[in-house]
């Protein structure tokens, strides 16, 4: 069956085809000439990815799935979540949303934090959604050169490294995107 992952980045999919089984011929938004800037306006991480699949699979009829990601840090409320990708504003870096969050957490205690990533599938128009979730702390300086995004601030539990300090096989199989694509590769296993 062929599955489009509503996705461009190459990194994602190499982690998702590697995942799921043969049975699937998973397709980037590129391999169906799909170029939108699609919208993911909804404002938790849920709907995101909600918004994202339902997109392609009206415009395309085709099924497919689509993700979103959020780090939620409790002394912040939860920030910056959905707004994970843009918290220092339109075309911020990784730096300066790694920056924002330090200063924001300056002289704070509490570090407790989570990544949150939702899949949502659909199936000839039946949705499912598939979530993974990794606890840890936000570190008061960063640590490491691997990764992208928050990873060299965050550390995951159980661990004295950041995500930006482990292997990426280590962080793929722990982390929020790896729970939550395991899921997805199990449900699939069984349709
Ligand atoms: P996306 O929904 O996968 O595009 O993720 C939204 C934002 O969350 C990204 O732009 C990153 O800032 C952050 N993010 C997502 N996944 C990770 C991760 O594995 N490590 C660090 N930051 C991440």
């Amino acid at each position: 069956m062929k599955l489009v992952f509503a996705t461009n980045n190459a990194h994602k999919l190499e982690e998702v085809t590697k995942i799921i089984n043969d049975d699937f011929e998973i397709l980037s938004l590129k391999d169906i000439e799909c170029f939108d800037d699609i919208p993911e306006t909804q404002n938790t991480i849920e709907g995101n990815a909600s918004q994202k699949a339902h997109y392609v699979y009206e415009k395309y009829k085709i099924n497919c799935f689509a993700d979103d990601t959020g780090l939620e840090i409790d002394a912040l409320n939860g920030e910056p979540g959905v707004y994970s990708a843009r918290y220092a504003g339109e075309n911020c870096t990784f730096q300066d949303n790694v920056k924002k969050v330090l200063e924001k957490l300056e002289g704070v205690e509490n570090r407790n934090a989570q990544f949150k990533t939702v899949i949502s599938l659909i199936i000839d128009g039946k949705e499912y959604q598939f979530e993974g979730i990794i606890k840890g702390k936000i570190l008061k300086e960063q640590k490491g050169s691997s990764g992208f995004g928050y990873d060299p601030i965050f550390q995951p539990e159980g661990y004295n490294k950041t995500f930006a300090e482990l292997a990426p096989e280590v962080k793929n199989k722990i982390s929020h995107r790896g729970i939550a694509t395991s899921k997805l590769a199990e449900f699939l296993k069984n349709i």
